[in-house]
Order: structure tokens, then C-alpha cells, then sequence
């Protein structure tokens, strides 16, 4: 067992209230991204690096409790060990004055925000594949994600796309989790039951996907597909059909996991009919590689 997060937890120090402004060590507070139920995330300046980092900084009645704490240095520990272009790249997680900060680099905005504007069919199926890939990687290292949504992808230059936000990721030991936890919209019929699993991450991901190109999410019990024809608009059939095969709402008709969607997907040479995006075997390796941060 890796020690607990609890010892490296200096209670000598008050938490001080965070400000726009306030420095944290090498950190500058400029800015606030967003606010979940349980951190604030802030963009602010690494003093040392000169450069822009976002900080997660759970609020401190979190930290006090030893559940949250636990859960915290879950997601840290998961975060540390991903290393892939497709997924946020964790910089430095410790305790600054009494409060727990965790920093990553600073994407320009998320692919929630990003889909309030229009989006081009081949770019977004640039992200449907660094997505794909993403995730399969996260599997492939027997890690659920477990609340995988457009707001829990951030955008980078260059058209990168990188998955964050593993708070509520497990790694897959074969048991099953009673927590039905997850995002009311994007989680999976038995997810919501409490019974996540890969497929469940298969699921979500599916559909995000059809978010982007249709503009439109299925609703509970996911039997019909809305906006289906400007889904499928210039797509090949191949692309299609794993599409709607990975938003079954049957989990035993979908992939087993993520890395099984993306060696469907690699079997496809041209994803839109247009051929403005070309996919094969040995390029989507390698065009993934191309963005390691
Ligand atoms: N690296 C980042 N760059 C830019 N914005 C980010 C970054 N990380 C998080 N955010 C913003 O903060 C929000 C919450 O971050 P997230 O890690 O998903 O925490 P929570 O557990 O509160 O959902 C995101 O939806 C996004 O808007
Ligand atoms: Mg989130």
C-alpha cells in the first residue's frame, strides 16, 4: 500500500480564501474556469515555468474529510499514471497552504464550449478519433472512466483534444460498484442502475460522438436516434454503424471497451465520404503520436 495522501497533509496551516490574484507557491491565480460541486478549478501562471497551468483546488471542507481525501488521491494516482497525447497530462499535485492543488496545462476551452459553434464534419471526426483513442488507452490500463461528456474534454492547439476529469474513475478490478454516479444525459441505461463497465465508457463516448455530428442527444431509453440523417451526412457506413452500435442500449451488444471500438475504427480508410480525413492501421497510431504534448 502507497502511503496516504493524509500524511502528506500539513495541519499547521488554515486554509487562506482564494482570490483572483492570490499567490500559491510558483502559482498566480488569474482566472476562474469552472466550479464543480466539490473544486474550483482556476487558471493561473506558473511563476517558474512562465507558464499558464489550470489548478484543480478542492474546497477545504473536502480536504478535511478523509473520504474526500481518499478519493482525491484516487484520481490523482489514475491521473499520474496516463501517459497519452489524448488524455490531460497531470503536472503536479501537493499541498500548498493547507489547500490540495492539482495542476494541469491550460486548454483553451472544453468541447462543451466548443460546440456551441459550428464545427467542420472533419474536424470533428479528428476528435472522434483522438477521443476513441483516448479512451482506449484509459482501458487498455484497466481504468474506467466513468463520466466521460463534453465538458470533461479540453481543446488544445493544433485541433488537440485531451479527456480530464477522472474524479469519479475505479480501476476495473472485476467487482461491481454500487455507485450509479456519472452525468445524467451521457451515462448508459446500467450505469444508471449502478453497474458501470467498460461498455458503459463505450456508451458515453458513442454519443458524444453523435452529439457532435448530429447536434442532437438520444434521450433515455436510447431507442431512437434524433437528427439521425444529419448524423449520418457524408459518413461512411462503416463509421456509422460503430456508432450505433457503441450507443446500443443493450451493453452486450456494444464493444466490450474502447479498444475494441478503435480497431473497428482502424479498419476504415476514409470516414467521410469526402475523403477529407484518410485513417489507417499504421497512420492512427502515428497521428496520434504526432501531438504528444
Ligand atoms: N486544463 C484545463 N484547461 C482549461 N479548462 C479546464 C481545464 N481543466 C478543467 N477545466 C475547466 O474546469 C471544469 C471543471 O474541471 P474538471 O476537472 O472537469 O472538474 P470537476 O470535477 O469539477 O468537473 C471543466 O469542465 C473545464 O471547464
Ligand atoms: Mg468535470
Amino acid at each position: 500500500m502507497a502511503p496516504s495522501l493524509k500524511i502528506f497533509k500539513d495541519s499547521t496551516h488554515t486554509p487562506t480564501s482564494l482570490r483572483i490574484g492570490s499567490r500559491l507557491d510558483k502559482y498566480r491565480l488569474t482566472g476562474r474556469l469552472g466550479e464543480g460541486g466539490f473544486a474550483t478549478v482556476y487558471a493561473a501562471m506558473d511563476l517558474v515555468e512562465d507558464r499558464k497551468v489550470a489548478l484543480k483546488i478542492p474546497d477545504s471542507r473536502h480536504v478535511a474529510n478523509a473520504q474526500s481525501l481518499d478519493d482525491l488521491h484516487r484520481e490523482v494516482r489514475i491521473m499520474a499514471k496516463m501517459e497519452h497525447p489524448g488524455i490531460l497530462k497531470l503536472k503536479d499535485a501537493r499541498f500548498i497552504d493547507g489547500h490540495f492543488v492539482i495542476a494541469f496545462p491550460l486548454g483553451e476551452e472544453t468541447l462543451a464550449d466548443r460546440l456551441t459553434r459550428r464545427l467542420s464534419r472533419a474536424t470533428a471526426m479528428d476528435y472522434a478519433v483522438q477521443m476513441i483513442s483516448a479512451v482506449a488507452y484509459a482501458h487498455q490500463k484497466s481504468v474506467l472512466h466513468r463520466d466521460i461528456k463534453p465538458e470533461n474534454f479540453v481543446l488544445f492547439s493544433d485541433q488537440v483534444i485531451r479527456l480530464t476529469d477522472f474524479g469519479l474513475a475505479r480501476i476495473e478490478t472485476g467487482g461491481h460498484d454500487v455507485s450509479g454516479s456519472g452525468t445524467l444525459g451521457f451515462i448508459s441505461p446500467e450505469q444508471a442502475m449502478g453497474k458501470p463497465t467498460y461498455r458503459s465508457d463505450v456508451f458515453s463516448l458513442g454519443l458524444v460522438i453523435y452529439r457532435m455530428f448530429s447536434g442532437a442527444v438520444p434521450d433515455y431509453p436510447f431507442d431512437s436516434l434524433p437528427a439521425f440523417n444529419r448524423f449520418r451526412k457524408g459518413m461512411s457506413r462503416d463509421f456509422v454503424s460503430i456508432i450505433k452500435k457503441s450507443i446500443d442500449p443493450t451493453p452486450s451488444r456494444r464493444f466490450r471497451d474502447a479498444v475494441a471500438m478503435l480497431n473497428a475504427i482502424s479498419k476504415i480508410r476514409y470516414p467521410l465520404t469526402d475523403r477529407s480525413v484518410t485513417l489507417t492501421g499504421d497512420s492512427l497510431p502515428s497521428a496520434m503520436t504526432r501531438r504528444a504534448a
